[in-house]
């Protein structure tokens, strides 16, 4: 009997299913949206979503607050529900998407293995001691915008260049809930990049130099597979 060719989510003819690792502060949000704009995928933040269910105070905002203040993790089941419905939307499942924050750990990875799994896995490395830096100078939108004071200051000061509102420091920028943040990423969502390693999807960027320059290679990188191998 001829021997059955491993799985490779990669020769996927479908739509891009993107997820996108790094340290909290690597930059891995800031990458995730150029990508999405770039490739015209759906941009999936469970920290954005989280945020904007917190600012809008539904249900869904009240039981994350908590988590999202101290640092931890909001349990799996409310997680996993919310990203099951994103990316069930037509507009996921037609254009792909980039999953951004999530999985964390090894019960999100199995759901989302159920919800068909991804294509492609990147992951965006920097030093701890620098991405800690870059958490010192970011500023928020409730739209899910990002700056940095130094490295990507928005035009007027302290207003968001895409929805006009003002910025905001998170609240979990704070020392002691970005020190379990990185704890709990060392720990529970690094572990998972053996997972992609081993299916032959995953691409690792050097996340120190510039955004521009970082995202260049993110792109170069993706040139090489997503064209080729899947519907972009
Ligand atoms: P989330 O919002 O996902 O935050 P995070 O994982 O802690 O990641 P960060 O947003 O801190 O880092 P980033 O890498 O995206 O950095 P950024 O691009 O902004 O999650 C927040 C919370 O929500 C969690 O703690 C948890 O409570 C909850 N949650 C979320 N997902 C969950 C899940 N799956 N399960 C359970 N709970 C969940 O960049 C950082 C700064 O550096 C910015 O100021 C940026 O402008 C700047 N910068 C970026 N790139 C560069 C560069 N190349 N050079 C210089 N500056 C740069």
């Amino acid at each position: 009997m001829a021997k059955r060719k491993p799985l490779n989510p990669a020769e996927d003819s479908g739509p891009p299913r993107m997820v996108i690792f790094g340290v909290q502060g690597s930059g891995k949000g800031t990458q995730a949206e150029l990508i999405a704009k770039r490739y015209g995928v759906s941009h999936v933040s469970t920290g954005n979503i989280f945020r904007s269910e917190i600012s809008k105070k539904t249900a869904l905002g009240k039981r994350a607050m908590r988590f999202l203040a101290s640092g931890k993790l909001v349990p799996d089941a409310v997680t996993n529900a919310m990203v099951g419905k994103y990316l069930k939307t037509a507009a996921a499942r037609r254009r792909g998407f980039i999953l951004d924050g999530y999985p964390r750990n090894h019960s999100q990875l199995k759901a989302l293995e159920r919800l068909g799994g991804v294509t492609h896995a990147i992951e965006i490395a920097l030093p701890d001691r620098e991405a800690v830096r870059r958490i010192g100078g970011r500023l928020n939108c409730v739209c899910g915008a990002s700056y940095h004071v130094d490295h990507n200051p928005p035009r007027r000061r302290n207003i968001c260049d895409s929805c006009g509102r003002a910025l905001f420091v998170r609240n979990d920028d704070r020392p002691a809930p970005v020190r379990r943040r990185i704890r709990i990423y060392h720990r529970e969502t690094a572990p998972l990049l053996s997972h992609y390693r081993r299916q032959g999807v995953l691409l690792r960027v050097d996340g120190r130099p510039a955004i521009s320059v970082v995202f260049r290679s993110v792109v170069s990188r993706l040139r090489k597979t997503l064209g080729a191998k899947t519907r972009i």
